[in-house]
């Protein structure tokens, strides 16, 4: 069976930083809403315009919208890929409808990479983060800037500064995470899958390290 895993934490954690790195090392697929959702908004489809009203209020899309869109990018993964899952699930519910999902296609959930870091550096993260809406590449005005400021080095696009990154709706989303999704936690530790738990609060190349350790379960080594 391919491997599947989930990289779990709240906005800003790192969870994207991480997830293109490992899945850039490991040749996996990532899978992960937030990107699906906003592309679906670039394209202006009535999926897109009926996400825009929760993500800019920072509130959780319906399930059965994310779900939809999981669902179809999950049979579309070559069978003896990895997958990781990346801001998906974010509810109880969805992590039961993944389950189903990926059960049609001889795959289960293997581990949880959960990241942690406080508020106040969730916070700093969000206010200094740039995004490229064409690739995708993330930057961060105080701790990875890109060569020349406003571009991205990797394709050249103008960076934006996410809608749903101003400092309000942040604190939303922090909420948000507090109430629906961090209760994940405990369904996952009462299930088979293994939770393992990642500090956050360090620099990239150092969580990276701890992250392939987990997702290798070795413990320490760093190698996947
Ligand atoms: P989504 O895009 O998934 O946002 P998120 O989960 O809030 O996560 P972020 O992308 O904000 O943070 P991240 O952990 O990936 O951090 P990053 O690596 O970028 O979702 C957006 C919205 O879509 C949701 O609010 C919701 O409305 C909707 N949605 C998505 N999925 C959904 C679902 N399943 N169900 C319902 N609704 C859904 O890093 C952040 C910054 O910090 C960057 O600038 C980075 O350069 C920097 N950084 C990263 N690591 C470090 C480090 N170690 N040290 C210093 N800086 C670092």
């Amino acid at each position: 069976m391919s491997r599947t895993i989930i990289l779990l934490g709240p906005p800003g954690v790192g969870k994207g930083t991480q997830g293109v790195r490992l899945a850039d090392a490991l040749g996996w697929e990532r899978i992960v809403t937030g990107d699906l959702l906003r592309a679906a908004r670039r394209q202006g489809s009535e999926l897109g315009q009926r996400a825009r009203r929760y993500m800019d209020a920072g509130e959780l899309v319906p399930d059965e919208v994310v779900v939809g869109l999981v669902e179809e990018k999950v049979s579309r993964v070559p069978d003896e890929t990895g997958i990781i899952f990346d801001g998906f699930p974010r509810t109880v519910a969805q992590a039961q409808a993944l389950d189903g999902v990926l059960a049609e296609h001889d795959r289960e959930v293997e581990r949880i990479v959960l990241l942690e870091a406080p508020d106040e550096v969730l916070v700093k993260r969000l206010a200094g983060r740039r995004s490229c809406p064409e690739c995708g590449a993330v930057y961060n005005v105080h701790f990875g800037p890109p060569e020349e400021e406003g571009t991205c080095d990797r394709c050249g696009h103008d960076l934006v500064h996410r809608e749903d990154d101003r400092p309000e709706t942040v604190r939303r989303r922090l909420d948000v995470y507090r109430e629906e999704t961090e209760p994940l936690v405990e369904f996952y530790d009462e299930s088979p899958c293994e939770v393992v738990r990642v500090d956050g609060d360090r620099p990239v190349d150092e969580v990276q390290e701890a992250v392939r350790s987990a997702v290798a379960g070795d413990g320490g080594s760093g190698s996947p």
